[in-house]
């Protein structure tokens, strides 16, 4: 398969701001612990906006700085866990709501927080036989709506938000990337298969351990794929989900901080936006420029994980 390229990215964040001190007044939680286990700040809870404006949002911003036209994209896929409804699908509203063209396929990928990830390859694969040249990948998610607000040890960790990419292939380049599933439906998930509660249920230390792991395997073997060493890698951008596991997985490369680009203070973890997210914050400070290589890197509920080296 050709490499994929990103031209263009956006994010969206929901209006309402919410610190760690303004969590402490909902649950019996602090600054202090939430900072010290986490890495997280401060996150973004929607008030009244849905999942699909958030990812609306995302993608107009993307269009635009791209300039790119709407006739050119070929293929719409939302990687999300939290859609607004079990159908139609995110991608088929914004399909409409953009103006998209009708003869493209749109659809969401549900891999958790590996989401973007899976989108990004299976949207580059798409247009291996597609005439348009551009695919529209979104990650976007409404975990406040999936959070008990009343259980500290879940609330305080998630965020809402989305992020966009143009994509198009790059047949001067191959593309390296891995991406698989190792079942475990008890560690992480929505309780729906076990309770009927609609809430995120999450065995921290079962999911910090598979986490380590997999991240650091995954991007290890898409180095070697590549043949490069992370000496050759200008950035890593992993899920965000815990400052502790992005800096375990740096330590396993004895690589510097500077190299593992991190959001997790601003947003939390904001499942499959975290990563495109990632992608338009570094964007907006000048980071993604020709000559560059990323490695992206996530896992999730499933467990779900991938990887892929990104070239700029
Ligand atoms: O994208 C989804 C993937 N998710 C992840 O990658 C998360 C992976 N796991 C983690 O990041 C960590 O396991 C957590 C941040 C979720 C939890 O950190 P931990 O160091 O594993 O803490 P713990 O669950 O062992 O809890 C330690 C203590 C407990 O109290 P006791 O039993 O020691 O008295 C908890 O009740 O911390 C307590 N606790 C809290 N205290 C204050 C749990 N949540 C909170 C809270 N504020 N919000």
């Amino acid at each position: 398969m050709d490499a994929i390229q990103i031209i263009a990215t956006g994010k969206a964040l929901p209006k309402k701001l919410v610190t760690n001190d303004d969590m402490s007044k909902i649950v019996d939680t602090s600054d202090e612990w939430i900072s010290t286990r986490t890495g997280i700040k401060q996150r973004y809870f929607c008030d009244g906006e849905q999942n699909w404006e958030l990812a609306f949002r995302a993608a107009t911003e993307a269009l635009n700085k791209g300039n790119i036209e709407k006739e050119q994209i070929g293929a719409v896929i939302v990687g999300t866990g939290t859609p607004d409804y079990i159908m139609p699908s995110m991608a088929c509203i914004l399909q409409e709501e953009l103006g998209l063209p009708s003869d493209i396929p749109a659809f969401d990928i549900n891999a958790a927080c590996s989401g973007f990830i899976y989108a990004l390859r299976v949207a580059g694969s798409l247009l291996q036989d597609e005439a348009r040249p551009y695919a529209l990948v979104i990650g976007s998610e409404q975990l406040s709506t999936r959070a008990d607000m009343t259980d500290r040890s879940i609330c305080v960790l998630f965020g809402d938000g989305a992020g966009a990419a143009i994509i198009k292939r790059n047949p001067e380049k191959k593309f390296y990337g891995v991406w698989g599933t190792e079942g475990n439906r008890a560690a992480l998930g929505c309780r729906g298969h076990l309770t009927g509660s609609p809430y995120i249920y999450m065995d921290g230390q079962t999911v910090f351990r598979f986490a380590t792991q997999y991240m650091t395997n995954a991007a290890k073997k898409v180095l070697e794929l590549a043949g490069f060493t992370m000496d050759d890698i200008d950035y890593v951008l992993c899920h965000q989900a815990n400052e502790r596991i992005i800096d375990y997985v740096r330590k396993q490369f004895k690589a510097p901080e500077e190299k593992f680009f991190k959001i997790i203070q601003k947003y939390g973890n904001t499942s499959a936006a975290s990563i495109p997210l990632g992608l338009a914050e570094m964007d907006e400070q000048g980071l993604l420029i020709p000559g560059k290589k990323i490695i992206i890197v996530g896992f999730d509920a499933g467990f779900t994980w991938g990887s892929m080296l990104l070239e700029f």
